[in-house]
């Protein structure tokens, strides 16, 4: 056991969505999911066991946290205490080089991070696979980001076989562009956002059947390197998902007007002929894919509305890195 481990992961944007747990404990999801792993927004986390600490200690961008944020991490790190036999406390410090709890995949990155990094510091060594599950304990979408490229996290039939597998480098000129309108930590997290609508929408049930379908259609596009087949079936899978919240009781939207407007500039940028497709996640910024070589282009579109420091070009990212 090495006591000390650090680890980066990097975030990754969904273009099949999880919206939903049929087990909340588990983190089990109602549907699969697919995502491109993105390098421009990871977290890098330290975790170190040792006798002398009398609790867990959990810095934030250098900042201790509150005992309820603490919690959550000292739950997590419980499960590689509990199979490696661990009785010391730890202290954990991250750094998010992506906005916090703003719809940018703070929560990926987190745990995936956290997750390798105990890895390391119990001696677990567990390989990808396993490591993939236990970073969907602390948060779904991590699941996704131990691998790098176009990624798909397994529904799986019990808590055993919901994992993520790389199915694609993503090393074809594929690219995002992600236009940031809010960075500020949103009201409704994911986690709640997805409790109330799976209790109380009446289109999630048809949510989760179009997912089955998108993710088949979505994996077939990635095949055969189809971008356009690609681009569209995210375009509508992202969409229905938000429409699950607008049915909800009472509806919700983590839209802004300035999503709007820039997903309204992309419809305006096809017809221009610059093939590339936008999503939303649990917060009001627009994640567009696109191809990397067109990345400027449109970022230069994008610049009549939005200031420039709010555009964010990304290439797909790597899997996890031990530091
Ligand atoms: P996001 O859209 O950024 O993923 P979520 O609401 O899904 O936002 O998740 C935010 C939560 O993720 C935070 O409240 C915190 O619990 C967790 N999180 C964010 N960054 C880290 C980190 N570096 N280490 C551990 N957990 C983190
Ligand atoms: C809209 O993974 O943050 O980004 O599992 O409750 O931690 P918890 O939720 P989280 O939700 C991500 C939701 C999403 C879609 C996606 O990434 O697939």
């Amino acid at each position: 056991m090495n006591n000390r481990g650090k680890a980066r992961a990097y975030g990754n944007i969904a273009l099949i969505k999880y919206w939903g747990k049929r087990d909340e404990k588990l983190i089990l999801p109602m549907n699969s999911s697919l995502s491109l792993t993105i390098e421009c927004f990871y977290t890098e986390t330290e975790v170190i066991f040792s006798d002398s600490f009398n609790e867990d200690y959990f810095y934030l961008n250098g900042k201790l946290q509150d005992k309820l944020s603490t919690r959550k991490i000292s739950d997590f790190i419980d499960l590689f205490r509990k199979a490696a036999n661990i009785n010391m406390k730890a202290t954990v410090k991250s750094t998010n080089f992506v906005p916090t709890a703003a719809g940018l995949a703070s929560s990926a990155s987190g745990f995936a991070a956290l997750a390798a990094a105990c890895n390391v510091a119990s001696g677990l060594n567990l390989d990808h696979r396993e490591l993939s599950m236990y970073a969907r304990q602390g948060s779904g979408s991590a699941t996704r980001s131990i691998y790098g490229g176009f990624v798909e996290w397994k529904r799986g039939t019990n808590e055993k076989d919901s994992y993520a597998i790389p199915i694609d480098d993503a090393k074809w000129d594929i690219g995002m562009v992600i236009v940031i309108i809010n960075s500020k930590e949103k009201k409704i997290s994911s986690r709640e956002g997805m409790r109330h609508t799976v209790l109380t929408s009446p289109f999630y049930k048809a949510w989760v059947e179009s997912c089955e379908r998108d993710i088949e259609e979505a994996k077939l596009a990635i095949k055969n390197r189809d971008f356009e087949s690609l681009g569209l079936i995210t375009e509508r899978n992202g969409l229905m998902m938000h429409a699950t919240m607008l049915g909800a009781s009472p509806p919700f939207c983590y839209w802004e007007p300035d999503s709007v407007l820039a997903m309204k500039l992309v419809r305006e940028l096809r017809k221009e002929g610059i093939t590339c497709y936008f999503t939303m996640d649990a917060g009001p910024n627009v994640k567009i894919l696109c191809r990397l070589s067109e990345s400027d282009k449109i970022k230069n579109r994008l610049k009549e509305f939005f200031r420039e420091e709010k555009i964010i070009i990304t290439g797909p990212g790597p899997g996890i890195v031990l530091l």
